[in-house]
């Protein structure tokens, strides 16, 4: 990777040398970070960082919405040696402050600087702010030397703050030393890269969550052809039933986001059926059912070639559905684990649920009888591993019914 060359011509050698670590530290982080989609991840990248960087004890990372800043996450190294699960916290949306002159960070946030304290339990009295005690306090720490840094994006916008607490520790002295000028440089620059990082990962969030929309709205447009006021109900639950399986099966969570937010979309493709096949009574011709058939194939169509992960999980899910583990299924007679993961398990949970549902048509089956059929498919119609899974997580399978059974019988919508 390329390496940056800085001049410092007062610097002694031994200085210049880790000045020069630091920042080549700083470009290959810079990499990670601008690569880095999931807020909280991101987050905590960028604290660790920072804290690295700058040797520090602590430190925590506000992040803006509106006029406020939230507490995201936190790291303390002495806290954590203190209690292991300590090190980083995700603080989520509970602790926010106003974006005001009266708080340390909101004072960095609204005037946009950086601020450099030498000790917070002596800011003169001429500053606005002060430095609230109350989490010293509670954890028996006290912060000290304080860095704080407005993480600005590319529109010139605050998208949060970075709070360095508690520089390099001098034993002699008994105390933590400021943070000096090199330190500010590296958040200084750690900032400007980062906050246009959040900024993004934001964007995209909303994005997903837009795009998540849109296509669960169209996935219930297509339910809600049927007159049958389970089917909408159907997507929603399959969506959990596929999460629980996923988690049985040791997926890591960003699997079983986009398996839970795709599985709605398995049937999309139904829209392009017409409704004489669709609701036609009784059975179909061979002709007919070649047309049902071809539901996976317009239903893919709509993700196909977009790079998002979400929309390949749809395509996947859409198209694969109905394959068969032993390769006797459609469209493309794909065969075990050639057959994408997440379409194996909505293909055991969608069958599961409209062999256990009501429906206006029919009864549901009993369901020691939904679970034999499951289990005899293992290994023909299904992934094994998947039928499994799922029989480990029955009793949560069981919770997720009972859950929207209730849902239905009060009226509400999911
Ligand atoms: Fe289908
Ligand atoms: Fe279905």
């Amino acid at each position: 990777m390329f390496k940056m060359r800085y001049n410092f011509p007062h610097m002694e050698t031994a200085r210049y040398s880790a000045l020069q670590l630091k920042l080549e530290r700083l470009l290959d982080v810079a990499a990670l970070i601008t690569a880095e989609r999931d807020l909280d991840k991101l987050l905590e990248l960028i604290l660790k960082t920072a804290v690295d960087l700058t040797e520090a004890d602590a430190g925590s990372i506000y992040v803006r919405e509106g006029e406020k800043l939230f507490f995201r996450v936190a790291l303390n190294r002495t806290l954590s040696r203190r209690d292991k699960t300590a090190l980083t916290t995700n603080f989520g949306r509970s602790v926010s402050i106003p974006m005001d002159e009266h708080s340390i960070a909101g004072f960095v946030a609204k005037n946009r600087r950086l601020l450099n304290i030498p000790d917070a339990y002596a800011i003169p009295d001429d500053r606005p702010y002060r430095h609230n005690r109350d989490f010293d306090r509670a954890s028996n720490y006290e912060c000290r030397s304080m860095l704080l840094s407005p993480m600005t994006d590319h529109r010139g916008e605050v998208a949060g703050v970075i709070q360095i607490i508690n520089a390099r520790y001098r034993p002699d002295k008994a105390k933590w030393e400021p943070f000096n000028e090199e330190d500010e440089r590296l958040i200084t620059s750690l900032s400007s890269l980062a906050g246009t990082a959040i900024t993004r990962s934001r964007l995209i969030q909303e994005l997903y969550e837009t795009y998540k929309l849109v296509m669960t709205r169209m996935a219930l447009a297509v339910e809600q052809r049927e007159s049958d006021p389970d089917t909408f109900v159907h997507i929603y639950r399959i969506a959990d039933y596929a999460a629980a399986v996923a988690r049985r099966m040791g997926l890591d969570e960003d699997f079983v986001r986009y398996l839970k937010d795709a599985a709605p979309m398995h049937d999309i493709g139904k829209q392009c059926i017409p409704d004489a096949i669709l609701f036609k009574p009784g059975r179909l011709t061979p002709e007919e059912f070649e047309v049902v058939k071809k539901h996976t194939i317009y239903g893919s169509s709509l993700f196909a070639g977009m790079e998002e992960p979400i929309a390949k999980f749809a395509y996947n899910i859409t198209r694969y559905h109905h394959e068969r583990f032993d390769g006797g299924g459609y469209p493309d007679g794909l065969k075990g684990r050639d057959i994408p993961l997440e379409a194996r398990i909505v293909s055991v949970v969608d069958v599961f649920d409209a062999l256990a549902t009501d429906r206006v048509y029919k009864k549901a089956m009993p369901l020691e009888r939904c679970l034999a059929i499951l289990n005899e498919g293992a290994g023909s119609q299904f992934d094994p591993e998947v039928v499994a899974a799922f029989m480990e997580v029955l009793d949560e399978i069981l919770l997720i019914r009972e859950h929207y059974e209730r849902k239905k019988r009060e009226g509400a919508s999911c």
